[in-house]
């Protein structure tokens, strides 16, 4: 078949203008250029003549402030200038750039490079010569997808990695959203249409970066920066930012496929208390189900809610799984009800419901699409919630479809969406986002005065909104473990700053070792779950044997003491969309090894992780950028810009403060149920300067919404021997529930004194003598310590 002829953007005549927008036609194609924010630009180019854009699933936000904005016409080119950079079009040609305002390029698109090909929607960029790309959600391989081909069309993939099915080049996210840095300066792009998007991102030519979507318009949002994080900010403010987590979801979780009755989750839970392993959360995956039949027991789970209620006892929230796929059983109460609301996707014709299979056997689909639908099934969830269920894990919302050779439904299956029919390939991207919504909002409806807690396999841009996303099934093998690590950071770049992958590897038996580096590097990501696969060797933490189950409690632990830093982390993803689990690149974009590293992370701004990710590794080399870091393990100072070797025995991952950080930790717990601790640790690395935005909540309802909470910021500065840290007066609703700050200052000499507010306060040196610790009552108001003499 010979290729549709394509229909390029050229021969532009401006139509219209505002204060804030262009509107273009060229021949057979019409467009607009709109200012968002001096760092955002909306460019729509769409076939014929203008015409509203279809509605988003994914923007969040359409009202906008006023912008400043210069437009220039002439005859030759318009240009849309703010105080962020400026968009060119050159009508004859209809190249495009933007440029910031120094006039660097930073989107340059070449004549005929903006295209419709038939249905199919096409963009050419040109790539400079150090340009790293970042984010696309959740995607296999390097760190940096510059050079590959990556595409976004959901699907459920079994062991997703390249070694297992060659040519993967997608998973069961679609985020067309990337950040792009070069020469230290970032931008970002998403292209908002949920159709099958196919990115070349310079494999088949090294300096074009190719987009294509199936169908759809061009519909560009584009970000100037110039930061990272800034580009972050923006690109959630439009899209939205994650929901908090209740308090016990920071904790650690357990789960596998599958745990068959009560009395075997049961025994998991005595184990975990026995060996004294903190562990908040146990999932029930299928097995729980009556039949597979959504939303029941079955009879391995006798008196559900009694059992739940005597976990609950014991600090243990469940987490049940919930698939879309409902059973064509008519004497199942969920299915005979979806069909009377009318609520499943319809087969081509229109008239009948699609039949699928899925674990149940025959299923339907619930149109999540639909407002009525999504009603429907949230009050169907009331089910889960009535027992004591805490949470909802929504599976195989790609979604899985057994029956057929593409694993999904058919392109031509019929939704009837919130905004009009659509057939499934249109919108077949966005289901799983409209599962979890439909899951979010139901639990809210329910259980108003509870923090709804929801976690998709698959979802769409602005779905971080709804729910936590993890990586779906990944493998027990060590390039996954690595794997993890890139995909937790592009996700967290692109919005979804609440995400984990299943620990230990959830296909093919794991190891010893693999689970405890895994263990190790997952306690520093922020949904941290042990998960995996029917019929393979127990992968709980003890499954190993005492050395590897001892490295396991260790880092659990650990994770455990520093739920307070992850609730002021997670408080400021939610405020800013700024992710907890950082690349270097984040907060050292200048640094181009900073930005290469892809096997370290930071977990805000201070703490350097760096993970074993290799088989039988006892040292790895760190990279520490141009500060002074701390070895969290000996204290020992070391200077930055340079790498290090750092020793890495099994029952150690490296890791490494920035000096100047104030690192707050509470004493251990097992679970994390009881009330919020009164004593919270903070320990000051001198350093020329450091910030703790601290955050607290009730953990559990919905309050922190209304100002429930209780911020406030800490800053430490250190000149000349003396360390202030400073604390500014409290905002929000909520008193502290600390009553003492414990403080330890790290490498402090042998006369180190305190003062509060000028006040001398007696302190002591801990057994390691280059630690002084004191405590110091909490106060209502701003005060400052003052610790001198280091
Ligand atoms: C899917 C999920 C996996 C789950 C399994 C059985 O493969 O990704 O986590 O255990 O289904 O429900």
């Amino acid at each position: 078949m010979k290729p549709p002829r394509p229909v390029p953007l050229r021969s532009v005549r401006v139509t219209g203008a505002t204060d804030r927008q262009v509107t273009f036609r060229g021949a057979g194609l019409s467009g607009e250029l709109t200012v968002l924010a001096p760092d955002l630009f909306r460019l729509r180019i769409h076939r014929g003549a203008p015409h509203p854009a279809p509605a988003s699933w994914a923007v969040g936000t359409t009202d906008w402030p006023a912008v400043d904005t210069m437009i220039r016409r002439s005859a030759r080119r318009v240009d849309v200038r703010t105080a962020g950079g400026q968009w060119t079009l050159d009508l004859a040609r209809g190249a495009w750039q933007v440029t910031d305002p120094g006039g660097l390029v930073v989107f340059d698109a070449p004549s005929e490079g903006t295209r419709f090909e038939g249905r199919a929607a096409a963009l050419e960029l040109r790539l400079a010569e150090r340009e790293a790309l970042f984010g696309l959600g959740e995607t296999t391989g390097q760190f940096n997808k510059r050079g590959l081909v990556r595409e976004f069309w959901n699907i459920d993939v079994l062991g997703h990695s390249p070694a297992i099915h060659p040519g993967l080049r997608h998973l069961y996210v679609s985020i067309p959203f990337a950040l792009s840095l070069r020469d230290g300066r970032a931008a970002g792009l998403f292209w908002d249409n949920p159709t099958r998007q196919s990115w070349d991102l310079g494999q088949s030519a090294s300096d074009r970066w190719r987009l294509r979507a199936e169908d759809g318009e061009i519909d560009l949002y584009l970000f100037l920066g110039p930061s990272l994080p800034g580009v972050v900010e923006r690109y959630t403010a439009l899209t939205g930012r994650i929901p908090l987590p209740p308090r016990w979801a920071l904790g650690y979780q357990q789960s596998r496929y599958g745990y068959e009755s009560a009395a075997r989750v049961d025994q998991v839970a005595r184990e975990l208390r026995r060996r004294h392993i903190p562990c908040d959360v146990l999932h029930l995956d299928i097995h729980h189900l009556d039949g597979h039949r959504v939303f029941t027991f079955g009879k391995g789970f006798p008196d559900p809610g009694r059992w739940i209620a005597r976990l609950a006892r014991r600090g243990f929230r469940v987490v049940g799984i919930v698939d879309p796929g409902v059973k064509d059983d008519p004497r199942f109460g969920v299915l005979r009800r979806g069909r009377q609301a009318g609520a499943f996707v319809r087969d081509a014709g229109g008239r009948e419901d699609f039949l699928g299979e899925v674990w149940p056997g025959r299923a339907r689909f619930p149109d999540f699409l639909n407002a009525s639908a999504r009603k429907w099934w949230g009050d169907e969830q009331a089910a889960l919630t009535g027992l004591g269920v805490a949470g909802f894990w929504n599976d195989m919302n790609e979604p899985a479809n057994f029956a057929r050779p593409d694993k999904t439904l058919p392109p031509d299956a019929r939704h009837t969406t919130d905004h009009g029919p659509a057939a499934h390939r249109d919108v077949h991207n966005v289901y799983g986002m409209q599962m979890a919504r439909a899951s979010r909002e139901g639990a809210l409806r329910h259980a108003p005065d509870r923090r709804p807690y929801v976690i998709t396999r698959s979802t769409y841009a602005g779905g971080q909104r709804d729910a936590v996303v993890w990586t779906g099934d990944n493998s027990s093998h060590w390039d996954h473990l690595a794997d993890a690590v890139q995909m937790l950071l592009n996700l967290g770049l692109s919005g979804v700053a609440n995400c984990g992958a299943d620990v230990g590897g959830f296909r093919d038996g794991c190891t010893g070792e693999l689970l405890a580096r895994w263990t190790q590097m997952a306690a520093f990501t922020p949904f941290f779950r042990n998960h995996s696969d029917l019929g393979t060797i127990d992968q709980e933490p003890w499954a190993f044997g005492p050395e590897v189950e001892a490295v396991c409690r260790a880092y659990i632990g650990l994770r455990y003491r520093m739920v307070p830093g992850w609730t002021c982390l997670l408080a400021e993803a939610r405020a800013t969309g700024a992710p907890p689990m950082r690349p270097l690149a984040w907060h050292y974009q200048n640094d181009p090894v900073a930005v290469a590293c892809g096997d370290q992370f930071l977990l805000g701004r201070d703490l350097m992780v760096a993970p074993v990710l290799r088989q039988g590794a006892t040292a790895r080399s760190v990279y520490l950028p141009n500060d002074v870091w701390f070895d969290f393990w000996t204290g020992e100072r070391l200077t930055g810009g340079t790498h290090h070797l750092a020793d890495a025995p099994l029952e150690c991952l490296p890791l490494f403060v920035r000096a100047g950080a104030i690192l707050p930790l509470m004493d251990p717990v097992e679970h994390l149920d009881g009330p919020a601790p009164r004593t919270v640790t903070l320990n000051l690395f001198p350093g020329p300067e450091g910030r703790l935005d601290w955050y607290e909540d009730d953990g559990l309802t919905q309050a922190y919404e209304r100002g429930g909470c209780h911020r406030r910021t800490l800053t430490s500065t250190t000149r000349r021997r003396t360390l202030r840290l400073e604390f500014d007066a409290p905002t929000g609703d909520r008193t502290s529930d600390v009553v003492d700050w414990q403080l330890i200052v790290w490498d402090a000499g042998p006369r180190t004194r305190l003062r509060v507010d000028g006040r001398e306060v007696s302190g002591e040196h801990l057994a390691d003598s280059r630690l002084f610790t004191a405590r110091v009552a909490n106060q209502p108001g701003g005060f400052t310590a003052e610790i001198s003499r280091l």
